[in-house]
């Protein structure tokens, strides 16, 4: 028997550590969160593009009242960024949620569908995309999206 090892490394920030552009694309998270449409989970994310021309979009969860019609913030914003911007490459995302009047304390992070959609931007585009994960108390961050998905199904389609 053999053992494979993953080693992720996840990095660790306090607000006053990130930069200009990290400070903005978590601040406009935070404000979109505001305008989540999330009346059956009250979990309102806010998510925040980056791209390669310095330019920001963003987006949030939209429920729907039969469950698995809703969207997550991420895939909201990724899959508008290319419908409607398919020469802009996304270098960076950040993400926040708010729930029960404050935002989380701990970082949250994407679900595993997102990282699968997120994973497919970034093989396309060739550019790997920065990912923000904000929580009151720390906020994560990895260079790639590959970080957040070991093994992952893409590329080298069997
Ligand atoms: N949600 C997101 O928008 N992004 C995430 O990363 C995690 C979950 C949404 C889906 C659903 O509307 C609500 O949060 C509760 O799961």
């Amino acid at each position: 028997m053999n053992e494979i090892n993953l080693i992720t490394k996840i990095k660790v920030y306090r607000i006053e550590e990130c930069s200009k552009i990290e400070k903005k694309l978590i601040e406009e998270a935070k404000k979109v969160s505001q305008y989540a449409y999330a009346p059956y989970s009250t979990f309102q994310v806010g998510s925040a593009i980056l791209f390669d021309d310095s330019t920001i979009l963003s987006a949030n969860n939209q429920e729907n009242a039969a469950y698995p019609s809703g969207l997550c913030a991420e895939r909201i914003a990724v899959f508008f960024a290319n419908a409607n911007y398919p020469e802009k490459r996304i270098t960076a995302l950040a993400i926040a949620a708010f729930h029960e009047g404050k935002f989380t304390k701990n970082a949250i992070t994407p679900c595993g569908a997102c990282r699968q959609v997120l994973l497919e931007t970034e093989n396309r585009f060739k550019t790997p995309i920065q990912i923000i994960m904000y929580g009151e108390d720390s906020i994560y961050m990895v260079d790639s999206v590959k970080d957040l998905l070991p093994l992952n199904f893409g590329e080298k389609m069997p």
